[in-house]
């Protein structure tokens, strides 16, 4: 625990200002200064910093606090890791208390590592531009490479020079004990105890934590010795676990939220090489399954990852799982492949930097199509596309979210030719097996063998284009005026139900819209117009219309009374249900139609990486499907979730 006095001593030197101008760009306005809110977007200043309190307010977000605050949330820091970043900054010495010996010597411990790694990544930096080997060998291979100073220094490249103990002998020189060259990997020892260095004869690449603390190298040959491997990485220590780390997140967090979106990619140098071309937003896993907890990181930051791979069947696997792994963080992923034989590094050096910017910007793609895309190949075959579909519908089901579940199912269904409910039958199949799974999982210590699964419902919605069930439902609302406008419904006239019910609905049919308000008219005016008004006034569009509408149909139940003894009630006599549940039905149908227009600019702005419009219309998707749902209960319909 960092001690009382040393937060007292923290607070006291920092500046408010000082420190969000660190992260924000800050006009003065009065006393105080404002600023473009760096949580949300906006185009009007809503952030505001007050350094006579001490505090910030941010008006979009409605995040507010002390500088502390600001850290923690900007850096999505930790209160301990807030404190230690402000104690850099200022200078002050960080004094602990609390602590038993024992985490005191655990803390002191990893101190330690730290402490080493830092000294190594300087040694082999000053080996990279400051020994004749450095120079000849890995500084002219970084050049090769297209690596500038700049990119150099930013990733802290170095260089192992060739021999068994150059690092040990420095290292123990300036006072590290041999168990700590251990303990941190950059020693190996033997059999017989005697140890060699690690890295040799290798161009380094410093592996930071988020803080920018170096936990670990990765070592690349030069050379083309089949008998060795082409990277050599530091093992797993107490201050390295790789599969909580992404190679590029220290470079690239302020991009990555800037830009809201982060690049993944494969290696090392294809991280570099996308500095290099001025794409800042990018990380990668390293050469290891991309795990929860990496996913977890880079949430912390954006929200949406694009997935990089070169068009080799190895690359696509590993992409593959890749995707399913992000979904399941609940996160939105598209996919980006490369040329044939081309991986972010080669491609990028290839065709230089603003034709690399746009071919990222432009050849994003969503997972639906990206995979729907790689099995169209194969689709002709029914097994295979059935395969396909699967396959799809698996990666859907990973995603926490049902609406945009249900959002990507639609999509599939579109873009595969594949109606609806096939698909959603599948997609419950799989999330009824994958609960039943978990829930097992859950029971197995108390050994239960009946496990009760609820059915998670996703109906399938019926699928008649939404404009024609929203013009049915508007002819009905018509053939109701001209037959019985002035009945009563809830106590006044029919017409005056269903004018005041359907206020905002504007009709979409234009003949109906057109008697529609002409009726509006009329209520308005205190004289309602009658079917022979617009048989004899109208165009012969109405006329047509309003003919149909007022003779024939409905004569079935005669038909029915006489035939079977089935007894149906005069029309007119629930004209009272039929207004109600006619103005619910068209409010219903006019619900889904939004729905799927809004659909629409949910794919758009997938399709165009446009996060703040996908945020906005996912938003509206969710506040349409509760009306849609809400509407559904007074109907007594299912429907889809
Ligand atoms: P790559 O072979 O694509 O490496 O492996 P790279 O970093 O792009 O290097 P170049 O382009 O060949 O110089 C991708 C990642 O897999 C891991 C490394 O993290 C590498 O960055 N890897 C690869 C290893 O750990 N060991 C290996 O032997 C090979
Ligand atoms: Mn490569």
């Amino acid at each position: 625990m960092i001690s009382h006095d040393t937060i007292e001593e923290i607070r006291n030197r920092l500046d408010i200002v000082d420190v969000i101008s660190d992260f924000v760009s800050l006009k003065k306005s009065g006393g105080n200064y404002k600023a473009l809110s760096p949580f949300v977007n906006e185009k009007t200043p809503s952030f505001f910093v007050v350094p006579a309190k001490g505090i910030f307010k941010d008006f979009s977000s409605g995040k507010g606090g002390d500088a502390i605050t600001f850290v923690m949330e900007h850096e999505k820091f930790s209160y301990t890791e807030a404190l230690r970043y402000l104690a850099k900054k200022y200078g002050v010495e960080i004094r602990e208390d609390r602590l038993s010996d024992e985490s005191k010597a655990i803390q002191s411990e990893r101190e330690g590592l730290y402490i080493l790694m830092n000294f190594a990544k300087e040694f082999y930096r000053k080996q990279l531009t400051g020994s004749e080997e450095g120079i000849s060998i890995g500084l002219s291979y970084f050049r090769e490479r297209g690596f500038n100073d700049r990119t150099i220094e930013k990733f802290e490249l170095g260089y192992a020079l060739e021999g068994w103990e150059n690092f040990s002998k420095e290292a123990m020189a300036s006072g590290y004990n041999k168990e700590v060259l251990e303990k941190t990997g950059l020693v190996v020892k033997k059999e017989d105890g005697s140890t060699y260095d690690r890295f040799r004869g290798r161009v380094i690449f410093p592996v930071h934590n988020i803080s920018g603390k170096v936990i670990a190298f990765g070592a690349r040959m030069l050379g083309k010795d089949k008998n060795q491997p082409k990277y050599i990485n530091s093992p797993e220590t107490e201050i390295y676990h790789k599969g909580d780390v992404l190679y590029g997140l220290y470079q690239g967090k302020n991009a990555i939220r800037q830009q809201d979106v982060c690049y993944l990619v494969e290696g090392y140098t294809d991280v570099i090489s996308m500095h290099q071309a001025d794409v800042q937003n990018v990380v990668a896993s390293s050469g290891t399954a991309l795990t929860e907890n990496q996913i977890k990181l880079i949430r912390r930051f954006t929200e949406n990852i694009t997935v990089l791979f070169d068009g080799d069947s190895a690359g696509v696997k590993a992409a593959l799982r890749g995707i399913d792994m992000i979904l399941k963080g609940g996160l939105n992923v598209r996919v980006l492949l490369f040329p044939d034989n081309e991986d972010p590094d080669s491609y990028s050096r290839k065709v230089g930097t603003s034709e690399f910017q746009k071919f990222l910007k432009e050849n994003a793609q969503d997972f639906v199509s990206f995979k729907a895309g790689l099995y169209a190949k194969e689709s002709s075959d029914p097994i295979k596309r059935a395969e396909s579909i699967k396959e799809i519908v698996t990666s859907i089901a990973q995603i926490p979210d049902p609406v945009k579940r249900s959002v990507y199912i639609q999509e599939t269904s579109s873009l595969l030719k594949i109606q609806e409910n096939v698909l959603l039958i599948e997609l419950n199949k799989i999330l009824i097996q994958d609960k039943r799974k978990t829930e097992k999982d859950k029971f197995r210590q108390s050994d239960e063998t009946q496990i009760p699964v609820e059915p998670i419902v996703e109906v399938a919605p019926t699928k008649v284009d939404p404009q024609t069930m929203v013009e049915r439902q508007e002819q009905e609302t018509i053939r109701l005026l001209l037959n019985y406008a002035d009945q009563s419904v809830d106590e006044q006239s029919l017409s005056d139900f269903v004018l005041r019910e359907l206020d905002d609905v504007e009709f979409l049919n234009p003949v109906y819209r057109q008697i529609y308000d002409a009726f509006k008219k009329g209520v308005d005016e205190g004289n309602i117009p009658d079917s022979s008004y617009f048989i004899h006034q109208g165009s012969e569009e109405i006329k047509n219309a309003v003919t149909g509408l007022v003779t024939h149909r409905y004569d079935t139940s005669r038909h029915w009374s006489d035939k079977y003894h089935i007894y149906f009630p005069k029309e007119k006599d629930i004209v009272n249900q039929l207004a109600f549940s006619n103005v619910l039905r068209l409010k219903f149908r006019v619900v889904q139609k939004m729905l799927e227009d809004n659909l629409q600019k949910v794919k758009q702005a997938e399709s165009e990486g446009a996060w703040d419009d996908l945020d906005a219309a996912l938003t509206t998707q969710t506040g349409l499907k509760e009306a849609e749902q809400e509407l559904a209960k007074l109907l007594g319909i299912v429907i889809a979730r």
